[in-house]
Formats: structure tokens, C-alpha cells, sequence
């Protein structure tokens, strides 16, 4: 039972507004949670409401927070529940629009995100045990991408592709994953700095040099790994082109300057995959390109995963389209894309019963909440990205899956 709903206007990583959301339970315990915001968002997202005006140069939350205090609350206090399928279910009807434009996705998230942590506070479990329960998952750590080179949408620097990840696939458990994305992190800091000099960070807390393109990226990143002393089977390479960023439209993509078409991309990709440790790269096609994706798709999905972000935005029912189509053989999770919890299960269910695997998501702008380290775990998707081994809207996402591998350390370590 819900006595209190309260929710505030907070700032974000990137320094711009988004909600916490607070519940107080029936023992007066409160269970907080807040929305993260992306910069590269799919068209097909669920939608954010902003205030508009001046202030935050219109970015600001106070009417998602009224929407909170105002009619969300009356509905949360009005029964008691026992679900969060019946919660989110009660939300999107009260909102009335399947891309919850009238609340806002910014609000309908975080009071989800809030009232799953309420429920697992009634049965006594951490939160990740309660979704593994709810879900029908077996527990897993997930392996962390941390993103340790950022160009696109994230950067200010020419480089086309969004996100380069370090993945510790081989690492033993968690904690060694964490480590060794630090250590790589840290001699990295120093090959960009003494090549480059002072080199600025992306929003998700990776270097930016100033480079432009993913071979000189990729190469700077392989000799960190080896430099920190491992191989590139213990850490390989992911990356998230987020191609929507230079997509000409009419199957043409600008990269690094040059036009090209649908088969010189996916040529490109075919050979970053066999010059580099690449394990999995994500939207190497445009949202709009199904074409694009049915290309990659055919070349290399027995080799390399090929993850879905904007493509799918964590949406159930495009997930299984691409299933059906063959666009990719793994889609990415975020809680904000489509703004509840359990449409967010539903996300991950449908992706397994396809034979997909799953990452979940933090987005560029996010907050002190680590719920999707319990996602992650509980859901036993096998798979996190959290931004670089560093800054502490990042970290808290890392430092969570380590106390969980604590609190439980017969829990397996790696991909599902
Ligand atoms: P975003 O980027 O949060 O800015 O959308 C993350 C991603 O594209 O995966
Ligand atoms: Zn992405």
C-alpha cells in the first residue's frame, strides 16, 4: 500500500532537468527512484513531457512533476496492489496514449521503477531477486561494457561511431570484469593523453580525442588491453555506431567524410570484425534502414552480436518484427524507451523466446538510481552497459553488481 507519493525536479548528468520520485509505504519505509535521459533517442521512443519556456531552455520537469503529484498519486493511493503488471497496466490506461505523451514516459518510469523496489520491499528480497522471481529468470552478473571512447551524438569530436566498449567476457567474475575495465580505463587515460594531450571526456564519462575514425579508436583501445596485461579473449571490443547520427537517408551513410551505400557499410563492419577483438556491435544501421539490417544481419550474425537500440526502443512488439525479419540477434534494454517495468520484462521476454540475447541500458544523462543493476542481474540477461569505469552516476551501476556478487557469491558470472 502506497500512504505518500511525492516527486521533485532534480538535474541529471549532463546538468539538465529530470524527476525522483519518492513512495512512502504503509510502515512509513519511502522507495526512491529516478529517469534518465538519452541524447541519441529513437524516433519510436515513448515520450518525455518538458515544460517548455525559458527556463532549462525548455527542458525543465515541474509539469511530469505535477502529473506525479497530481493524478499519478490519486491512482497509486486509491487500492492497494500487488502486482507492478497491475500498476503499469493502471498507468498506461490513465495516461491514454500508447506512447505515454499526456504523464510522459519521465514520470510513468521512475514511479514504476519506484513501486517494483515497494514491492520487493513487501517480500523481504533484494530488488534483483524480486525481478528474477517475477520474470522467471535465474540470477546472473552480467558482463559490464564500459564505454571508454565516445564520439557521435556524445562527443565533440569527428568520430562517426557513438560508443566503444570494453567487454571482460573472459574475466572470472564480476569484480575482475570491474577491475579490468578500470586498469584498461587507466592506461588508456594515459595513451590518449600523451598522444593527444589534454583530451575531453563524452557524456557517459569516456575519452574523446580528436580522432575521426573507428580504426584509430579500436587500435588505441586493443593495445590498452594489452598494455593493462590481458588478451583479447579475456577483453573484447563492442561497439554502438548509434548510425541514425550519420545516416544520409536513402541507404547512404557518411563516415569519416565519404558516402557509403548499404554493402560498403556493412563491408566495413565485416572487416573491423576480423582486423579487431569485436564482439558485438549495436544500430550499425539506421532505426528507418531495415534493408541495412538484413545485410549485416546475413554477413556476420554467426560471428559477431548484433545489437538493436533504436531499432526496437525495448518495444516488445518491434522486437519480435525484427525477430521475424532478421535484423538482429540481440536487443538492447532501456527502462525510459518505453516507460514501465514490466513492459520492459515483456521486452526481455519476447527476445528470448526468439533465440535474442539481451544488454541492458543506462542512457547518456542519468542519475544516482542503480535499479538497472538489479535489472540486469535479476533478469539474468547476461549483459550491462553503465558508461566508463568512472563518475559517479556510472559507477554506482558497477559498484551495485559488486556488492550483489558479495551479498551472493555463488551467483555465476558472465553471458547467458
Ligand atoms: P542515449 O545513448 O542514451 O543518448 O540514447 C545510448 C545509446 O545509444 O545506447
Ligand atoms: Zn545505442
Amino acid at each position: 500500500t502506497v500512504i505518500a507519493v511525492d516527486a521533485e525536479q532534480i538535474l541529471d548528468s549532463r546538468g539538465w532537468p529530470t524527476l525522483q520520485v519518492s513512495l512512502t509505504l504503509h510502515d512509513g519505509t519511502t522507495v526512491v527512484a529516478s529517469t534518465p535521459a538519452g541524447a541519441s533517442t529513437g524516433a519510436f521512443e515513448a515520450a518525455e513531457v518538458r515544460d517548455g519556456g525559458h527556463s532549462f531552455q525548455g527542458r525543465g520537469v515541474h509539469k511530469a512533476v505535477a502529473a506525479v503529484t497530481g493524478e499519478i498519486s490519486e491512482l497509486l493511493m486509491s487500492t492497494p496492489w500487488t502486482s507492478i503488471t497491475e500498476i503499469d497496466d493502471a498507468l498506461r490506461e490513465l495516461d491514454g496514449i500508447p506512447n505515454l505523451s499526456r504523464l510522459g514516459a519521465n514520470s510513468t518510469v521512475a514511479v514504476s521503477m519506484a513501486a517494483a523496489r515497494g514491492l520487493a520491499y513487501a517480500t523481504g528480497f533484494p530488488l534483483y531477486r524480486w525481478i528474477s522471481a517475477v520474470t522467471g529468470s535465474t540470477a546472473l552478473l552480467p558482463v559490464p561494457h564500459f564505454n571508454v571512447l565516445n564520439g557521435g551524438a556524445h562527443a565533440a569530436n569527428e568520430l562517426d561511431f557513438q560508443e566503444f566498449m570494453l567487454a571482460p567476457i573472459g574475466a572470472a567474475n564480476e569484480e575482475h570484469a570491474i577491475q579490468a575495465g578500470s586498469e584498461i580505463y587507466h592506461v588508456l587515460a594515459n595513451k590518449v593523453n600523451s598522444a593527444y594531450g589534454g583530451v575531453g571526456l563524452g557524456d557517459e564519462g569516456g575519452f574523446a580525442p580528436p580522432i575521426s575514425h573507428p580504426s584509430e579508436a579500436l587500435d588505441l583501445l586493443t593495445d590498452a588491453i594489452l598494455a593493462a596485461g590481458y588478451t583479447t579473449d579475456q577483453v573484447k571490443i563492442a561497439i554502438d555506431s548509434a548510425a541514425n547520427g550519420f545516416y544520409r537517408g536513402d541507404g547512404v551513410y557518411r563516415l569519416g567524410g565519404k558516402d557509403l551505400n548499404r554493402q560498403q557499410l556493412a563491408d566495413y563492419y565485416v572487416q573491423l570484425a576480423s582486423d579487431y577483438p569485436l564482439w558485438s556491435i549495436e544500430d550499425g544501421f539506421a532505426e528507418d534502414d531495415h534493408q541495412g539490417w538484413g545485410i549485416l544481419f546475413d554477413r556476420i550474425s554467426d560471428k559477431v552480436q548484433i545489437v538493436g537500440d533504436d531499432l526496437y526502443v525495448t518495444d516488445a512488439r518491434r522486437i519480435q518484427s525484427g525477430a521475424d525479419n532478421g535484423y538482429s540477434n540481440a536487443a538492447l534494454i532501456k527502462l525510459n524507451q518505453i516507460g514501465t517495468v514490466s513492459q520492459t520484462f515483456d521486452a526481455i521476454a519476447v527476445a528470448r523466446q526468439n533465440s535474442m540475447r539481451c544488454m541492458i541500458s543506462h542512457r547518456s544523462g542519468e542519475t544516482g538510481d542503480d535499479f538497472i543493476a538489479d535489472l540486469a542481474v535479476g533478469t539474468g540477461v547476461g549483459q550491462i552497459k553503465a558508461g566508463a569505469p568512472a563518475r559517479g552516476e556510472r559507477v554506482v551501476k558497477y559498484n551495485r553488481l559488486m556488492r550483489i556478487e558479495k551479498q551472493e557469491p555463488t551467483l555465476r558470472y558472465g553471458l547467458e
